[in-house]
């Protein structure tokens, strides 16, 4: 593994290796090894385009717990104001002397162009492009479902279960990761979004796509995974008729989530819009994974950050 761009970049065997590296690195964390020696010496740069609490911190914490250093860059406050580009601003990091860079961006492709241009040799991990993908956030919630739903599965997969994905698929990176690592590994996805919240083309992948949430609950799913909707890319409206017409359609009410089957959980990539997309009640309940989606988000970078610069997996891709 030379980058960590896109779940479509993955192989089975390397996702469930991802997760086993992960489980190792939880083990380690709730031994109370809160720091292993693995990268010292190593500096891993945190070039955020977009806000970020979740991601940005958390692989700031996985960096640390393995000893590197860490630098957070940020726009705001940069350069960039000043109308410096992608290209300039690698060159700067690699000058600095990185040795793995994490972006965020609001551009679909932005960690596929620093990887592959030729500007910077170090390995780039995406961490959230535009509408494109957020792989490692797929990776934590893969986590999270295994350690709830498929506990010491020897498969290392999510084999038969039934996820159902529900809200603004268009603008969702997260959905489109979720859809490609959880059918990779087993797993039944369905998507649940009203029309105009579905991208062109999403029902030629490998998942159901249906209109009515009260149709994907009926069929008992193992996990329901509501997005938040991102009224921040809906430039000229016309999305949904009301907030409150989506909320009644497609959000994960009270009375929702009561007809879940009793194991079934909730999981949400966060920031949520709580009362609109998951009632509070829902976000605060038992069922809820929502916090441990976070706590498993710090293994699953420290087990990225581990593969790309600590293993001769690196070596092999060269
Ligand atoms: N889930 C997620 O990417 O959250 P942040 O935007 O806070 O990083």
């Amino acid at each position: 593994m030379r980058h960590f761009i896109s779940i479509a970049d993955l192989d089975r065997t390397e996702a469930v290796a991802l997760l086993a590296t992960a489980e190792h690195m939880a083990a380690t964390q709730s031994r109370s090894i809160r720091k292993l020696p693995t990268l010292v010496g190593s500096t891993v740069v945190n070039l955020f385009f977009e806000d970020s609490t979740r991601t940005r911190i958390s692989f700031e914490a996985a960096a640390k717990r393995l000893s590197a250093d860490v630098i957070n860059f940020s726009a705001k406050g940069s350069s960039l104001s000043k109308g410096e580009s992608l290209k300039d601003t690698a060159l700067t990091l690699q000058a600095m002397g990185a040795d793995a860079v994490v972006v965020r961006s609001a551009s679909s492709g932005a960690a596929h162009q620093l990887a592959h241009a030729g500007w910077i040799d170090q390995p780039i991990i995406n961490a959230g492009d535009g509408a494109h993908e957020h792989p490692t956030q797929a990776m934590l919630d893969a986590f999270t479902l295994r350690h709830h739903l498929r506990p010491g599965d020897p498969n290392g997969g999510l084999d038969g279960l039934h996820v159902v994905i529900v809200g603004d698929v268009l603008h969702s990176r997260v959905a489109r990761s979720n859809m490609l690592l959880l059918t990779l590994l087993g797993a039944r996805v369905t998507l649940v979004a009203p029309p105009a919240l579905l991208p062109v083309g999403a029902h030629a992948w490998p998942c159901e796509v249906l209109y009515d949430l009260d149709e994907a609950l009926a069929a008992g799913p193992d996990a329901v995974m509501m997005l938040r909707v991102q009224r921040e890319r809906m430039v000229g409206g016309g999305f949904f008729p009301t907030e409150g017409e989506y909320s009644r359609r497609y959000g994960l009410s009270t009375q929702r989530a009561a007809r879940l089957p009793d194991h079934a959980i909730v999981l949400h990539p966060g920031p949520m819009n709580r009362g609109f997309e998951i009632a509070g009640d829902v976000a605060d309940s038992d069922r809820s994974v929502i916090v441990e989606q976070v706590a498993s988000g710090v293994f699953v970078r420290m087990a990225v950050l581990y593969h790309l610069l600590a293993t001769d997996d690196r070596e092999d891709a060269r």
